[in-house]
């Protein structure tokens, strides 16, 4: 037997572990990353624990300081790193660091052994006294609440930029138009700012997703004990309060094993990649030829090395793309959890990378469309043309005669045949409403009359939507006043005593 054990768990164990399984089972390679989280959950134990008589004053303040060195690995790391390849881009300086990290502790389990051994290191047999009252399966939960909680912080700040982007683009384009869709086929004539808000609409409904689910996840879980509580009379509030939670969980069997605010998180990211996607989608097909809508800017889309001519749309085709990846987490995550018994089961460790995959999707996402956003450029005359070409005013047409006094089905029915008439009036070329002449008009009824011309201008048609959420000029002009004094609110109430974990 040897006198050091190399396992947090060796006591009860004769034989040595088999060395694939052992390599296998390890969480290490990937958990690294939970590092500030697994510091500043072991300080605030180290506190609880000092408070109840287990640390004296001086122990928890070897212990801190042990813990705050420990935290600056990461630092230290990337400093090396940076030294030594000179300029560091932030994705593969990640991924270098955590390489490193890794090779320097091959026989850590996990973060919470991790640290453990480095503390040991650095404060040497005192380092062993910090387990004393907690469980890894709490600290797992805790660790990971940590991490989400940051994730969604970032992921609300990435939104009210994009959300930002997204109004100065409706402002920008005044009283522009566009041809409104429905099955892909032109239906009616709305403003562009109309056709933005409806983004805007989305992602504040997203905001308040990612909101919610930081409020419901914001227990702290330290105190739980490996299932039961811990096996100690501690004050649970003191951990809770240094980490910002709002309170201790309720119930130590939920606490060590529940993972909902995980699949809160990715379901809440599902829901903003599918918002994402279809932005995204309506953009690459307003970028063909054939639509013709925008330009795209050149800094943000890609050529072909085959196609000298091409200017592909690979940044709307991949976050098109990334909301795959979003659901097949929450889906992922959502698998896990079904039908596991209580309490904690190591099955919860296959979560973390779905999570760390989401935090990273949405951070790339968001790090790339506020700008890209700004960067969008429309063709106005090619969008108004559009909108002015298919009939987009028949609603509006039948709404003349109903005004008239013509009920609206039977209005619905002459307009039909009015449009049936321009399209085959003229062989050579199909006649618009606004082009049929009067008297064939008043052949189909003769509510038709001159009148009726100016009731279905683009402008008119445009401003019968005069209703609350409606494309009328001054309804959306209204509209992004009050979108920009909600998005301002929800600038300003960001509150950044938040950021407890750096
Ligand atoms: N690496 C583990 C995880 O992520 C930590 C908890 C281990 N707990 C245990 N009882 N083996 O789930």
């Amino acid at each position: 037997m040897s006198n050091e054990p190399t396992k947090m768990w060796s006591g009860r164990f004769r034989e040595p572990l088999n060395r694939t399984f052992e390599q296998w089972q390890r969480s290490f390679p990937f958990d690294w990353r939970l590092l500030p989280q697994e510091v500043a959950a072991s300080k605030a134990h180290a506190q609880t624990i000092a408070a109840a008589g287990i640390l004296t004053p001086e122990e928890l303040e070897t212990t801190l300081r042990g813990l705050t060195l420990v935290g600056e690995r990461a630092i230290n790391w990337s400093n090396r790193i940076s030294a030594t390849s000179g300029q560091v881009d932030y994705e593969t300086s990640d991924q270098q660091i955590g390489a490193a990290i890794v090779a320097s502790a091959p026989q850590a389990e996990d973060i919470h052994h991790f640290v453990e051994l480095e503390l040991t290191k650095e404060i040497g047999a005192l380092a062993l006294k910090l387990h004393t009252g907690r469980s890894r399966n709490e600290q797992i939960a805790t660790d990971m609440r940590l991490f989400v909680r940051d994730a969604i912080d970032s992921t609300l700040t990435g939104l009210r930029d994009w959300l930002l982007a997204l109004i100065t683009l409706a402002e920008k384009s005044g009283t522009a138009v566009m041809p409104g869709y429905t099955h892909l086929q032109r239906a009616e004539p709305v403003l562009i700012a109309h056709w933005l808000l409806a983004y805007v609409s989305m992602l504040e409904r997203d905001h308040s997703r990612f909101t919610d689910a930081r409020t419901r996840m914001n227990l702290c879980p330290l105190g739980s004990g490996a299932i039961a509580g811990a096996t100690l009379a501690l004050d649970r509030t003191i951990a809770s309060k240094a980490l910002a939670f709002t309170a201790p969980t309720p119930n130590s069997m939920d606490a060590t094993s529940d993972r909902d605010f995980m699949l809160d998180f990715a379901q809440a990211a599902t829901t903003l990649g599918l918002h994402i996607s279809r932005f995204a989608e309506e953009l690459t097909l307003y970028a063909t030829s054939e639509f013709g809508f925008i330009d795209l800017p050149e800094a943000f889309s890609t050529g072909s090395s085959a196609m000298p001519q091409k200017k592909n749309p690979d940044l709307t085709e991949l976050a098109r793309g990334k909301s795959a990846r979003l659901l097949g987490s929450a889906t992922a995550l959502a698998t896990l959890i079904k039908g596991l018994p209580l309490a904690y089961n190591k099955d919860l460790q296959e979560g973390q990378e779905q999570i760390f995959d989401v935090a990273d999707t949405l951070t790339g996402l968001l790090s790339v469309l506020p700008n890209f956003t700004r960067a969008l450029t429309f063709k106005p005359e090619v969008m108004t043309a559009a909108a002015q070409t298919g009939y987009l005013n028949a609603m509006a047409a039948a709404t003349y005669l109903s005004n008239k006094g013509v009920p609206f089905r039977k209005a619905h029915e002459i307009v039909g045949n009015a449009v049936r008439l321009g399209l085959e009036m003229d062989p050579a070329k199909r006649l618009e409403l606004n082009e049929i002449p009067l008297p064939e008009l008043q052949q189909l009824s003769e509510d038709f009359a001159e009148d009726f011309f100016d009731s279905i201008s683009l402008r008119a048609t445009l401003d019968c939507h005069d209703v609350i959420g409606g494309t009328a000029t001054h309804r959306v002009a209204e509209a992004l006043t009050a979108a920009k004094t909600r998005v301002a609110h929800l600038i300003s109430s960001v509150s950044s005593e938040d950021h407890v974990v750096a």
